[in-house]
């Protein structure tokens, strides 16, 4: 079984080609979780959309209670955590995350910013020990073989590795670094560029991006066949 973590960073509400002003990420999610339920329709998958639900941002009262040890915290302590906790029970609790990510000045939204700040978690997702002799912080979600697939969307173009404007791409490095430290090896990046210039330059990167999309689920998919045979007869036969 792999468990599957599908978000939605996009302010916009619905799916382009589906919906007036939809947003492509939303569609590029949504397309790569079908295709997977298709395939593996026995693999759960939980829906996050901090899009529309953006996670409270971290506070004095978050910070406070988040560095105050469990056995000491406040009843307050644990409320003000209760959200960011159940973040990262779903965090931990995937094998795959599948998260739409778009540009919005040349970051990630802040709604998904309040995500990532609500899942480094210290003692949760990383560790940090300041008397622990040179390595004080260390990641706690490390060999568990955790995978991330990013799907961005930007409405300009050339931000892809080699691109004129890839400098400037603060998206996929500002997911991945902070996910990397939690221990978190595994990405694969697919983006949508020309949003803003909706002419047939945005039809053939939608095009491609959701080819890729599908050769990524099915490549996916076969991995996890070989890790793993769904027939439990197949294994015990080979
Ligand atoms: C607040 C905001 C900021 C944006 N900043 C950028 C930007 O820095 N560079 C860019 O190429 N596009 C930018 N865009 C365009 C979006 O990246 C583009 O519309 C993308 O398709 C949004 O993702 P979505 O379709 O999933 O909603 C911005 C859009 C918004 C709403």
């Amino acid at each position: 079984m792999i468990r599957l973590l599908h978000l939605d960073g996009s302010a916009r509400p619905g799916r382009s080609g589906e919906h007036a002003h939809g947003s492509h990420t939303r569609r590029l999610g949504a397309r790569f979780v079908a295709r997977w339920r298709r395939l593996r329709p026995q693999d759960p998958v939980v829906h996050r959309d901090v899009g529309q639900a953006p996670p409270a941002p971290v506070d004095g009262r978050w910070v406070h209670a988040a560095f105050t040890p469990p056995a000491q915290r406040e009843p307050w302590m644990d409320e003000r955590l209760a959200e960011s906790d159940a973040l990262v029970d779903e965090l931990i609790a995937s094998d795959l995350v599948v998260a739409g990510v778009p540009m919005y000045n040349f970051g990630m939204p802040a709604q998904v910013k309040a995500w990532i700040d609500n899942v480094v978690r210290v003692g949760r997702t990383f560790g940090f020990d300041r008397t622990r002799a040179g390595a004080p912080y260390w990641p706690l979600l490390a060999g568990q073989d955790r995978r991330v697939v990013l799907l961005g969307a930007r409405g300009d173009h050339g931000y892809d590795p080699g691109g004129r404007l890839e400098a400037d791409n603060l998206v996929e490095r500002g997911v991945m670094t902070p996910l990397r430290y939690l221990g978190i090896e595994a990405f694969d990046c697919i983006a949508v560029e020309y949003d803003e210039f909706a002419d047939a330059r945005l039809q053939a990167s939608l095009a491609s991006a959701e080819a890729a999309v599908d050769a990524l689920v099915d490549r996916l998919v076969a991995e996890a066949a070989r890790r793993a045979p769904a027939d439990p007869a197949a294994r015990v036969a080979s």
